[in-house]
């Protein structure tokens, strides 16, 4: 027997503007395509935002539906368009915002993103064979950063699992 470890570092900065002029532009556009979900359900707005390769930027932001389960968190609508409009083009960096909407709710802790996409990020980083940066945060406070999206998912089943 012996005991294996994973541990993963990542960058917290106070707010968004400790980050340099890029991340930040990218993390305002995330936090206004939190505008652009559909929550009449859940009044939790997500936001996200790709900055690609040739510098174009996609942004997503969840859409629910009545039948709960059919509802697509902002990172798969986003991987989806990303995917399917800009085909064979890298993301680089990925920025996920939220509003709250809820009463008395607040929106200042880094947004995590759920198991679902979290899978979802690691098979599109596979397939494009290079890292997807990470910038996660609320609409103010604590802004992480994580380099690769897959430390976010140890162990995690991949095509690889199959072969
Ligand atoms: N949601 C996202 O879009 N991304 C996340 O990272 C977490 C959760 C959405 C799903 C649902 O529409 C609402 O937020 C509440 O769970």
């Amino acid at each position: 027997m012996k005991n294996e470890q994973f541990s993963f570092s990542f960058k917290v900065y106070n707010s968004i503007d400790e980050l340099s002029k890029e991340d930040a532009q990218l993390l305002h556009e995330a936090k206004k395509a939190t505008n652009n979900a559909y929550a009449p359900y859940s009044n939790f707005f997500v936001g996200a935002v790709a900055k690609l390769k040739n510098g174009v930027m996609i942004s997503g932001a969840n859409q629910e539906n009545a039948s709960f389960p059919v509802g697509i968190c902002a990172e798969r609508v986003l991987l989806s368009s990303v995917s399917s409009q800009c085909p064979g083009v890298s993301i680089e960096t990925i920025a996920i915002s939220y509003d709250n909407r809820n009463s008395e709710a607040e929106s200042n802790k880094p947004i995590s993103p759920c198991g679902i996409c979290r899978q979802t990020l690691v098979e599109y980083e596979q397939r494009q064979q290079q890292p997807i940066r990470l910038i996660l945060s609320g609409m103010e406070g604590e802004v992480y950063t994580i380099e690769k999206a897959d430390l976010l998912l140890p162990l995690s089943f991949t095509n690889n699992d199959m072969k």
